[in-house]
């Protein structure tokens, strides 16, 4: 059996090793620093797998030892947006909450892949990279869990908005995972069929504003934190590319060296995700507007990413 572990056993920690149990796809450790609340969950969830005779395993720890032999670690350690929130809030708690938890996964799972969900989700994917790369990560091995939901969210709003069937939809978002995120229309298809012969741009505006608002929509509704079922799902997508090796194209936020002309940013970019992680980068022809909305969010990202070497959490010398 495959072995993922979970690195924070809150909402969407625990929402995620659920999906994996049910779905019988790997034994789940969930760690977190929380005395007593992730073995809870876990006793609950082995509770429940007896339900439906499923024999994987699930272990809840304050103990990173337990994560040795990873193929995959999750991080969702981290606070959650409250009403107000921007995710940039977060930077400084959870900056230094990621320091700590990437030097224990290079310590105890140093043949992981790792996803990165815990918000500002650029930034701390970018902090995650810097850290683990010094301890023989590639950037291929290192990536953050946006774009998916990000996705999920404009697919749902076209679906609901034309009502038609979520499997007739083709779309992406790129960008940061804030408000310059970039659902790109001009790859945006109804079977085939562009959805500007199908919308109106006022219509489409508002699709597009509210995508970018789909967090802070939900935080706004659930007033103790933010979203955990989309994006515990959306994790799993990628999780099941890269054990299955499946080499599904989706919007994945990677360390960029070059790629749309961007250096030194992790930015959501259309990629390949395999066995190995991401396998490739996908360069799509974006329209003007696109590409310039894109600079702007990653020009956002840089600035966010800055501030990691401003409050000392990176060092200078990258
Ligand atoms: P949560 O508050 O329910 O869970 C976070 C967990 O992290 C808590 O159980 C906490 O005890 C634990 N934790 C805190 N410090 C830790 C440490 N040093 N080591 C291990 N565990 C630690 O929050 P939720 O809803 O699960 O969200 C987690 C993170 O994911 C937040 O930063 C949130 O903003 C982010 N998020 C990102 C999304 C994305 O699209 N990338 C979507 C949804 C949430
Ligand atoms: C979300 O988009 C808060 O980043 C989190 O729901």
């Amino acid at each position: 059996m495959r072995k993922i572990s979970i690195i924070g056993a809150g909402n969407v920690g625990s929402t995620l090793a659920l999906l994996i149990a049910i779905n019988e796809l790997a034994d789940v450790v969930m760690i977190d620093v929380l005395p007593d609340m992730p073995k809870g969950k876990a006793l609950d969830m082995l509770q429940m797998l007896a339900v439906f005779n499923s024999d994987v395993k699930v272990i809840g720890s304050n103990n990173y030892e337990d994560i040795s032999g990873s193929d995959i670690v999750v991080i969702t350690a981290g606070i959650a947006r409250k009403p107000g929130m921007s995710r940039e809030d977060l930077l400084s708690t959870n900056a230094n909450i990621m320091k700590e938890v990437a030097y224990n996964v290079s310590k105890f799972a140093p043949n992981s892949i790792v996803i990165v969900v815990s918000n500002p989700l650029d930034a701390m994917t970018y902090l995650a990279y810097k850290i683990l790369k010094d301890q023989g990560w590639s950037r291929f091995q290192v990536m953050g869990m946006a774009g998916v939901l990000d996705t999920a969210r404009f697919k749902y709003f076209i679906s609901e908005k034309l009502n038609i069937s979520m499997d007739n939809i083709d779309a992406m978002v790129l960008g940061s995972h804030g408000d310059t995120m970039v659902p790109i229309i001009s790859h945006t298809n109804i079977q085939g069929i562009p959805i500007r012969n199908l919308l109106g741009e006022q219509d489409l505006n508002n699709l597009i504003e509210r995508t970018r608002n789909g967090g802070a929509e939900i935080v706004s509704l659930l007033k103790t934190g933010s979203a955990y079922y989309a994006p515990a799902a959306s994790t799993l997508i990628m999780i099941k590319s890269i054990l299955h090796d499946k080499k599904q194209i989706l919007p994945v936020s990677v360390y960029c060296q070059g790629e749309y002309g961007y250096h030194d940013i992790v930015i959501g970019l259309p990629v390949v995700l395999g066995s190995k992680g991401i396998e490739k980068i996908i360069e799509l022809n974006l329209d003007t507007d696109e590409k310039q909305q894109l600079d702007k969010s990653a020009e956002k990202i840089k600035q966010l990413c800055q501030e990691l070497y401003t409050l000392n959490i990176v060092g200078q010398g990258g």
